[in-house]
């Protein structure tokens, strides 16, 4: 029996898995591309039945992802101000990423402010509008923002470790996070707020080198380029897990009272 009742099935269950978008103009058959032969047996006694090693691309990876991250890093620190540093992740590739997106979607709110918040990446709304956190999870986070005095039009910033949508909203690989890092690296030099907010596990393990899930990193301060982070549950998140506003709010009564303290 077939797994899908209807062509339009299939391709609703795709859309509920994120395949919102075509990579090519006509459909590849996968199943019909021709599979890489067998590794080759060696012939010596000792090593019969033991396929043989595979060529050698990890390293050659590792180096050129190593390179395009120096290279990101010597553009982001030559960058004096934040209007060089926009034009400069702009003319960025994003390693790819850039081709599948609408827009570069820097930051949104008062840069300079005392709260940085920093989020994951773009979604199909940011990627449509430009600016981060305009969708759903962002009118949230606008809405935890107020709750203990802060917005984008007064006194918060707001921005991602990724600056383009990734296609079908799939989370950014490690590879994307550490390319963009010089590049957050630097927006918060410039910036210079007081307190960072980390959204969700992607920022959270990204820049704080974190091998530990957002929810045991959640609620503890942690530094970052010498200033005082709090990681805290996403907002898209709490939208599919309510019961979790409850942690949510005491990191943001943490924040709220680190940043009145400093005052
Ligand atoms: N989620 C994020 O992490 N960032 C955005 O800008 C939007 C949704």
């Amino acid at each position: 029996m077939d797994q899908f009742p209807s062509p339009l099935a299939a391709l609703a269950w795709l859309l509920e898995a994120g395949v919102d978008e075509a990579l090519d103009d006509r459909a590849v058959d996968r199943f019909a591309v021709p599979q890489p032969p067998p590794a080759k047996l060696a012939g010596t006694p000792s090593t019969v039945g033991r396929p043989m090693p595979p060529p050698q691309p990890v390293r050659a990876t590792v180096s050129v992802e190593a390179a395009m991250i120096d290279a990101a890093r010597q553009l982001a620190d030559s960058c004096a101000d934040l209007a060089a540093l926009e034009r400069a992740i702009r003319a960025f590739d994003g390693g790819g990423l850039k081709a599948g997106a609408l827009n570069t979607v820097i930051a949104d709110g008062i840069a300079g402010a005392p709260l940085m918040v920093i989020g994951e990446a773009p979604g199909a709304e940011e990627d449509a509008k430009g600016l981060p956190f305009v969708g759903r999870a962002g009118q949230l986070l606008d809405r935890m923002l107020a709750a203990i005095g802060y917005s984008r039009t007064t006194n918060a910033y707001i921005t991602n470790v990724i600056y383009w949508r990734p296609p079908g909203n799939r989370k950014p690989t490690v590879a994307e996070t550490a390319l963009c890092r010089p590049f957050v690296e630097r927006l918060i030099s410039l910036c210079e707020p007081r307190v960072i907010l980390l959204l969700g596990g992607t920022p959270s393990t990204a820049l704080l080198d974190s091998k530990v899930g957002i929810t045991r990193l959640r609620g503890q301060w942690h530094s970052f380029l010498g200033r005082p982070v709090m990681p805290s549950l996403h907002p898209a998140y709490l939208l599919r897990n309510p019961a979790a506003k409850a942690d949510s709010w005491r990191d943001l009564l943490a924040l709220q009272a680190r940043l009145t303290a400093d005052d």
